[in-house]
């Protein structure tokens, strides 16, 4: 990895412990203090000139990634697109956007009261640059009921929501139903949405992800514990010309998404 590189994933690693807990203790259940290869980050933004897809491929463009596949998720009104690393062992990057001009206006007034006076996505650093805005529980609470991602968004902010443990690279496991038995054994709560595995091997995919740890939030009218970022597994199956697949599949990343709802 490059310095630039380097030091961006790091970034956005050191600030996905403090908000996923568990990733420290699944990495001593899983890896047994060996190192872990992560498959890929996952990042959120709203579609909104300069901080967009567009903006933040941009400067995952500047870090060497190239394009990958695009994707769509009607329900949730999100697009998204997957970024890949020439470089060997560099975790690929899944970005996706709220469709803000399919939202209610009631979401887009909170969202540009959030967003006014942001600047653009002018470095990679933007995307861990976390929350840079005040917001009520009570703003939080309207965006919930209208989408779990804006909500999501406005607590947060820009950081990874999810890392992806590479199965396929973790020694003593040969599957994602082997990782989940294994954590169930520990006591985590696997994300069901869906079934607890997502995909299959004609797919080529096979994910899972413990639910999103909850992590106290600063409000502008006082504190309260919601759910932050969590870990997902992915296992991936050779494609016909025998290289393992690298996109990835909507119906199970659409479930995915859902790791982080509020458990009402
Ligand atoms: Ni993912």
């Amino acid at each position: 990895m490059s310095p630039e590189l380097e030091s961006w994933y790091d970034a956005l690693w050191q600030d996905f412990l403090r908000h996923c807990p568990s990733a420290r203790k699944i990495h001593a259940v899983l890896g047994g203090g060996a190192p872990i290869i992560n498959d890929h980050i996952a990042l959120r933004t709203f579609a909104r000139p300069g901080i967009d897809l567009a903006a933040c491929g941009a400067q995952l463009q500047a870090l060497g990634y190239r394009e990958g596949g695009q994707y769509h998720f009607a329900a949730k009104r999100l697009d998204a697109l997957h970024f890949e690393h020439p470089e060997p062992g560099v975790p690929k990057v899944f970005i996706s956007e709220l469709r803000l001009a399919d939202c209610s206006a009631g979401l887009n007034r909170i969202v540009d009261e959030l967003l006014a006076g942001l600047g653009p996505a002018d470095s990679p650093g933007f995307m861990h640059a976390g929350r840079h805005w005040a917001v009520s529980q009570q703003d939080y609470r309207s965006l919930l009921a209208e989408s779990e991602y804006a909500a999501w968004l406005a607590a947060f902010g820009f950081r990874a929501n999810h890392f992806t443990v590479d199965v396929n690279q973790l020694p003593g496991f040969d599957s994602v139903a082997a990782v989940n038995a294994r954590l169930r054994a520990e006591g985590f709560a696997l994300n069901a949405s869906g079934g607890e595995i997502k995909g299959s091997p004609e797919v080529l995919l096979e994910q899972s992800s413990i639910l999103a740890d909850e992590v106290e939030v600063e409000f502008s009218d006082g504190a309260a514990s919601i759910p932050a970022c969590f870990y997902e597994f992915a296992f991936r199956y050779p494609q016909l010309d025998g290289r393992l697949y690298q996109g990835f599949v909507e119906a199970s990343a659409d479930k995915i998404f859902e790791s982080t709802d509020v458990r009402r």
